[in-house]
């Protein structure tokens, strides 16, 4: 057998730099005119199958930029759960953890943890009463508005609003934390400079923002990973710039760029 041939294999004596705990799903994607009412069945344009889940986007935006990354994950024993073992391969990430099972796949939050160094948790869907352990164990929280607004209470629908829900998120004992604004880009705030500050993004014209911020925390990790020595902001602005790709194609990851489609400059 060849060392080299075999995509994910080459992985797996090495360590990954970016290891993703989280969700695999399967998207069917039917296009209709409308929504069909209870019990309708109406015609559909378009049907496509896609790889979602927000673990495996952010594993495969990190993967695509470089990252020798790593899914820890568990699907089903069925033809999807093999689509998706190989999806994973094709972007070379590491499926050594990955497992297939024949019991229902569960998942409602996706976690990135880089082993050792740093943790990156994307309370995804977010609860109200979220463990308050996952605001001390993590070193970077990260959310989008509406994912704030749950978790604070508090309204977030301007870059302000949001310095205002990060702070009390950071007041629960996170060590940063960052609050994603579509458009406006987004605030951060860490123990060490808690004055929120709002990194704004170029105005591009989006096409399909699905996924973004999946996009957006994928890349981020990638930097955290590879680039440790680059500022929090640079990380941000570089995140952004590649969240805002994504956002520019149609689909969830089949709009992520690849390191060799992006500018030099942010590598
Ligand atoms: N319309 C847009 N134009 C430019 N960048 C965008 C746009 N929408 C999203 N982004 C980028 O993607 C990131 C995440 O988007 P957001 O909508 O906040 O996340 P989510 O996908 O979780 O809803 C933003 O911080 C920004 O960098
Ligand atoms: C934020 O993420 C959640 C998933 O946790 C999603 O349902 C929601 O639409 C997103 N909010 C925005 C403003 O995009
Ligand atoms: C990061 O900075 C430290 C100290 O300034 C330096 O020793 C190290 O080589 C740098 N690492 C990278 C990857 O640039």
């Amino acid at each position: 057998m060849e060392a080299s041939g075999e995509p994910g294999r080459q992985w797996q004596e090495e360590v990954a730099a970016v290891v993703v705990v989280g969700s695999c799903m399967t998207d069917l994607v039917s296009l209709t005119s409308r929504l069909p009412k209870t019990g309708e069945t109406i015609h559909g344009h378009k049907f496509f199958i896609g790889f979602g889940g927000k673990g495996a986007n952010q594993c495969v935006q990190a993967a695509r930029l470089g990252a020798k990354t790593s899914m820890v994950c568990k699907v089903g024993k069925d033809s999807f759960g093999n689509d998706y073992i190989e999806n994973l391969k094709q972007n070379d990430i590491s499926t050594e953890f990955a497992y297939q099972t024949q019991d229902a796949a569960t998942g409602t939050a996706s976690i990135i943890v880089n082993n050792e160094v740093k943790t990156v948790f994307n309370p995804a869907p977010a609860i109200a009463n979220l463990d308050p352990r996952f605001y001390t164990l993590s070193d970077v929280f990260c959310c989008n508005e509406t994912e704030a607004e749950i978790l604070t209470g508090l309204t977030v629908s301007s870059p302000a609003d949001a310095g205002k829900a990060a702070q009390v998120l950071l007041e629960r004992g996170c060590k940063v934390v960052i609050v994603t604004l579509g458009a406006e880009g987004c605030v951060m705030l860490s123990q060490t400079e808690p004055v929120p500050k709002h990194i704004p993004t170029e105005k591009v014209k989006a096409v399909d923002t699905t996924g973004a911020g999946d996009s957006f925390v994928g890349a981020l990790a990638f930097y955290l990973a590879y680039y440790p020595n680059l500022s929090l902001e640079e990380m941000l602005k570089r995140a952004n710039f590649i969240a805002a790709v994504s956002v520019q194609a149609a689909g969830t990851q089949s709009s992520y760029p690849y390191k060799k489609d992006l500018p030099l400059d942010l590598f």
